[in-house]
């Protein structure tokens, strides 16, 4: 029973595959938290109140900790009732049991608040969706101050580290580590949606390795500004709290309404990070992503921003459509500056009809023409934004988030139109189901290209104007459920400014993002590494792109880098050789025979481009049968080398396994041995550095991918 409930001792025990999270009621009703880890082999293993490992001085051990008794805890619920009162004493009403939910009631009767807490097992990948609901049931409004999914409290151990992603444009998903020290760690957004500078994802290990250790992590589920504070005192435990960011929010709970927060997941590894991620990659397709398409492959997309930038027009962009479908591409998009008078990014965004010079005919004849060829299209939109100069703007200056008395603020020339407006999110419903409905669409790439910066909403009253930042965010979820649901067929890829919206709230509705601007096939190394430890490969968009000079890199290190999630195209075709287009044709195919694997494979890093002198990603099928290495030389490592010893992961100890290289009918065998061989023993890849070194004559960058399969 993987949720069990204690009648005598009142203790309920939530178990996954290899994970328990104990909490109950002590002897005064009230909520405790006694433990997250391993599973243990009877339920009378668990710790509970009468251990000393969960009792202390400073009941720092709320399972939900809320603004009141003597709790200094960082705050999960904190609200400000009619007559003044601030503080929330909770008292336990009751508890459901079903189908692996939980939900567990709790009450503050004077004031009639509510509080549902729930917690959804997703049992084979040791994962549990948590989430609160606070209820009205009084006459009066409350005002909630803080509201927060969920806390969790780790063992207080000196090897403690946390690590996190953060970045910046261009430069996103860098993985940080570093010891928990006493005090409060906050990472957190207040821009409005996610961020490039820190990413809702952290994890806590003990010494961990990537194939052993305790690892435990979470992620928040929210694409606006958020929140996730690890706290430590010198004895307690290390508490975490996460949710949606107290900064500038406040709410107004009317009576009989409800407040249901976004969900953050908590899971758990005792084999380590690798396994930590690829529960949760896995996680993410069969629970997260829009499941009509989580386990279809994606396709091999072009996208022209890169080549043409603003320049778009029907010519250039059919000339580019018909050299992308040369090499194999599946799905042609094109990016921005094809609407309104958008030449440059000083004008046109927020009118959204076809700049009749550059297509003078519509879209039709350039996604006819690229139909004919045999591609799907796609095109790119930014429904959030305005410039100052369009005519949108001219007849609604008011949409946009702005303080009166106070400057709006540019970026990029942009405003924000502001979408907790009724009108505003109707608006964007209307045009973006238009050009889906007149337009054979088959793809959307949503951008969000700025900040937010003076966050009024002049036309509520002041007492509600701070709801902005989580209104804005329901209402943009609501329209892309809404666009899902009456396009089914279309595909939606998440960017803002690259990877500025990548979290589990959007992925509920978008099926791949942007992961970075930064296309510099060896830049993207370390942006991709991070990646890999919250996010699944397949919602990982790659681009082949010209970054860093056409002839530094070898195209096949550009395409190899890239193939590492889901493959795209954005390098000017244009300024394609006959060999570019031979070679490229080549890794198009190379990767439509890998990309199943790829996509919805096992992924294990074999290791870190900063530590080493090689990137190498290894993939595997769930019946282990058969797999892919993508290998990268790190220049930067300097040291003379020639050869690379690589370990495999995952294989299978006792069947023979060969090792391949090259297309189908091109494969050449290099080494076959059994699976517990290429885990211990390792083989070589043959990394011809002493080439470059000597006489310069092979190029810097290095690359190779390899095919695994196991021999009947
Ligand atoms: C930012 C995106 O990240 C780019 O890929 C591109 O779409 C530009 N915006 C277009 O303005």
């Amino acid at each position: 029973m993987p949720i069990t409930f204690n009648e005598k001792s009142k203790i309920w025990y939530l178990e996954t595959q290899n994970m328990g999270y104990i909490f109950g009621l002590d002897n005064l009703e009230k909520l405790k938290n006694y433990y997250w880890g391993p599973k243990l082999p009877r339920l009378e293993d668990y710790p509970t109140d009468k251990d000393y490992i969960v009792t202390d001085r400073y009941s720092w051990n709320h399972e939900f900790s809320t603004r009141s008794e003597n709790n200094h805890v960082e705050h999960c619920l904190k609200v400000e009732y009619f007559d003044g009162v601030r503080d929330v004493i909770l008292n336990y009403e009751n508890y459901i049991n079903e189908d692996n939910l939980l939900i567990v009631s709790l009450i503050d009767a004077y004031y009639g608040l509510r509080v549902r807490l729930f917690y959804q097992l997703i049992e084979e990948y040791d994962i549990i969706e948590r989430w609160i609901e606070v209820e009205n049931s009084s006459l009066k409004p409350i005002k909630i101050e803080d509201i927060k999914s969920a806390s969790v409290y780790l063992e207080n151990e000196k090897t403690a580290r946390l690590n996190y992603l953060c970045g910046m444009w261009a430069n996103e998903f860098c993985l940080r580590s570093e010891e928990i020290n006493e005090g409060k760690k906050v990472l957190e957004s207040r821009v409005g949606n996610t961020g490039p500078y820190l990413n809702p994802y952290f994890s806590i290990d003990y010494e961990a390795k990537e194939d052993k250790g305790r690892v435990y992590f979470g992620l928040l589920g929210w694409s606006g500004n958020w929140k996730i504070v690890v706290q430590k005192r010198i004895y307690e435990r290390i508490a975490i709290v996460a949710g949606i960011n107290d900064w500038d929010f406040t709410y107004l709970l009317e009576p009989s309404q409800s407040f249901i927060t976004p969900k953050l997941m908590i899971g758990f590894s005792n084999e380590g990070f690798s396994k930590a991620s690829q529960n949760l990659h896995h996680y993410q397709l069969d629970y997260i992503l829009p499941q009509d398409k989580a386990h279809k492959l994606r396709k091999v997309l072009y996208n022209s921003w890169e080549a043409t930038t603003f320049n778009v027009n029907e010519e250039n962009q059919k000339q580019l459509a018909q050299k992308a479908a040369q090499i194999g591409v599946e799905l042609f998009v094109v990016d921005d500056g094809w609407f309104g008078k958008r030449n440059s990014d000083k004008a046109g965004l927020g009118d959204w009809y076809v700049n009749p010079e550059k297509f003078p005919k519509g879209l039709k004849p350039l996604i006819d023409y690229v139909k004919s060829l045999g591609m799907d299209f796609g095109i790119w939109v930014e429904p959030e934004m305005v410039n100052p100069d369009s005519d949108l703007y001219r007849n609604h200056p008011d949409w946009v988030i702005n303080f009166p008395n106070r400057p709006r603020t540019e970026q990029r020339n942009q405003l924000i139109l502001n979408l907790a407006r009724e009108d505003v999110k109707e608006y964007i419903k209307e045009f973006m189901d238009k050009l889906l409905t007149e337009n054979n669409i088959d793809f959307i790439k949503w951008d969000m290209n700025r900040h937010i910066f003076e966050s009024g909403w002049p036309e509520v009253e002041p007492n509600k104007q701070r709801e902005i930042w989580v209104r804005y965010v329901w209402n943009l979820y609501d329209i892309w459920n809404y666009l899902r649901k009456k396009h089914p067929h279309v595909t939606f890829e998440s960017c803002s400014s690259g990877g500025g919206r990548v979290d589990l709230g959007i992925l509920r509705y978008a099926d791949q993002v942007w992961t970075s601007d930064n296309t510099d096939p060896f830049d993207r190394l370390e942006i991709q590494e991070g990646f890999s430890y919250a996010y699944a490969p397949k919602i990982m968009m790659a681009w082949v792109t010209d970054w860093g000079g056409k002839d530094k890199y070898p195209l096949e290190y550009r395409f190899h880098s890239a193939m590492m999630g889901s493959l795209g195209i954005g390098a000017d075709l244009n300024k394609f050789t006959p060999d570019d287009f031979a070679i490229a044709k080549k890794q198009v195919q190379l990767y439509k025979e890998i990309r199943d694997i790829v996509q919805e494979g096992f992924q294990y890093r074999l290791s870190s481009v900063n530590k080493e002198r090689y990137f190498a990603v290894q993939y595997l099928t769930k019946d282990k049968n058969e797999g892919v290495i993508i290998y990268l030389r790190n220049p930067r490592k300097f040291g003379l080398f020639d050869r690379v010893n690589i370990k495999l992961k995952g294989l299978e100890d006792n069947y023979l396994y060969g090792i391949y290289e090259g297309i189908k009918d091109e494969e050449k065998e290099i080494i076959q041995l059994t699976g517990k061989a290429f885990k211990e023993r390792g083989f070589i890849i043959e990394d011809s550095y002493l080439d470059f070194f000597y006489n310069g004559k092979s190029p810097l960058f290095y690359s190779r991918i390899l095919k695994v399969k196991k021999i009947d």
